[in-house]
């Protein structure tokens, strides 16, 4: 059953003659035979696409051969507990819509309202031309609902750890980073030219040993997710600021995941270790989750972010936020601020989903949080499932190499708050057949 969609979107109707009807995915139709067998392919280290592709193009063209390409399904319906994609109806179990806004029609009319009223794009950068006063109330708002004297906002998320590592630390400083960290973060280092260690998961005595071990260093950051995205995990925040305390270093936590999710107010991973939010230096997140929009945020002193504005290059290079995005943010945190029963149903539910699949035997990982990995450790069997479970009318996302470590294959399942008892007890008894 499809709910929380508008009708009208689910009638798979080409807008015009000259469309043509969108591949199959599972069947790799969508690389026009690319991986259809018998291609020859060269990977001489000259070429354009060297010998790093190899790997990947034959996991493609095995998958594609085998009719489970899993990845880049074209929705036909809005994102939601139920979508639509080719011609047929599936559960959506990987979505970062956790409180189940998307959809919802205060948040279209908003963004509605934002292109009413500011048109549909922002003509420009936000140092430049690009900052209308909808932006600074959507920072003031957000400012207001995370505790910080101040919010600075990007076009995603990545370009906000982007902006605040690279904007503020080079080569004189280091990083030392959770192992796994968002891949955002890792790229950032690279681009600012940080110094990198990296401690093992959530283990602090491996974080004291890197801070004791590492190279000279002007300024020592330590980055952690609030929540782990692939794990659904949540980091030991009072031990980071603790740790951070003691050896005289500054803390980033990036809360892309925390925020909407945890605590009774949906505040983030500080409120729910009820840690005041000014023990963290910097904190950064995405409108992509939680929030139904796009667009990501930095959030720590003013000092911070008036220097940011002026040093951050995604702040002066890359355009602002579309008025419609912004608008959606200022509504979607006003519903946050004033619809708590949304989060408490969400932990409900998580905690109604890992519990079944751990019943029915399934490896859930770490999983403490709306996030929720079913383990595999093969990379092949992985994506087998992913294809038999859509089979059974259920949409989940494997995730393989590279972006968790080889053996490490799992299917990301992302519970909501709009997904009924009933719809988590379909996915069941599909993972229960799967099972057996
Ligand atoms: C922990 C974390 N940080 C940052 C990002 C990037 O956010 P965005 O999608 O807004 O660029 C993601 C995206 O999945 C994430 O999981």
């Amino acid at each position: 059953m499809i709910q929380n969609s508008d009708p009208s979107t689910l009638t798979a109707t080409p807008a015009t003659d000259l469309d043509e009807p969108i591949p199959t995915v599972g069947s790799g139709k969508l690389f026009n035979g690319f991986f259809d067998p018998g291609q020859e392919r060269n990977f001489r280290k000259d070429q354009l696409v060297d010998g790093r592709a190899r790997r990947v193009f034959d996991l493609m063209g095995r998958a594609c051969e085998a009719g489970v390409y899993p990845f880049q399904l074209p929705l036909e319906t809005r994102q939601g507990p139920w979508v639509r994609a080719e011609g047929r109806e599936l559960l959506m179990l990987s979505s970062y819509d956790y409180l189940g806004l998307i959809g919802d029609p205060r948040i279209d009319e908003a963004a509605i309202e934002g292109i009413r009223k500011y048109g549909t794009g922002s003509g420009g950068a936000r140092l430049l031309t690009g900052t209308l006063d909808l932006h600074k109330q959507m920072e003031r708002d957000l400012a207001n609902f995370k505790g910080t004297p101040e919010v600075l906002t990007f076009s995603s998320g990545y370009l906000a750890n982007l902006a605040v590592i690279a904007g503020l630390f080079s080569a004189q400083d280091r990083v030392v980073m959770d192992s796994l960290c968002h891949r955002s973060v890792v790229d950032a280092c690279k681009m600012a030219g940080v110094q990198v260690q990296r401690f093992k998961h959530n283990d602090m005595d491996s974080l004291r040993q890197e801070i004791a071990s590492g190279p000279p260093a002007n300024r020592t950051l330590i980055i952690s997710d609030g929540v782990f995205s692939m794990d659904g995990d949540i980091c030991p925040l009072a031990d980071l600021v603790q740790i951070k305390k003691e050896t005289n270093t500054f803390l980033m936590i990036d809360d892309s995941h925390a925020m909407g999710v945890l605590g009774k107010g949906g505040h983030g991973v500080d409120e729910l270790f009820g840690i005041p939010t000014n023990e963290i230096d910097i904190w950064t997140g995405s409108f992509a989750k939680a929030v139904p929009s796009n667009g990501g945020w930095v959030a720590g002193s003013q000092q911070l972010l008036i220097f940011l504005q002026h040093a951050a290059s995604p702040f002066i290079f890359s355009a602002a936020l579309s008025p419609s995005s912004v608008a959606v943010v200022r509504e979607a945190i006003r519903i946050m601020s004033t619809e708590p029963e949304r989060y408490a149903r969400l932990q409900e539910n998580a905690v109604f989903l890992r519990g079944g699949l751990q019943e029915l035997g399934y490896d859930t990982g770490l999983s403490e949080t709306p996030i929720i990995p079913v383990n595999f450790e093969n990379e092949e069997h992985c994506a087998f499932a992913a294809a038999m479970l859509r089979g059974m009318g259920v949409g989940v996302t494997p995730i393989l190499f590279p972006a968790v470590p080889l053996g490490s294959a799992r299917l990301r399942l992302c519970v909501t708050a709009a997904h009924t008892k009933d719809d988590l007890q379909f996915a069941l008894d599909a993972f229960k057949k799967l099972r057996d």
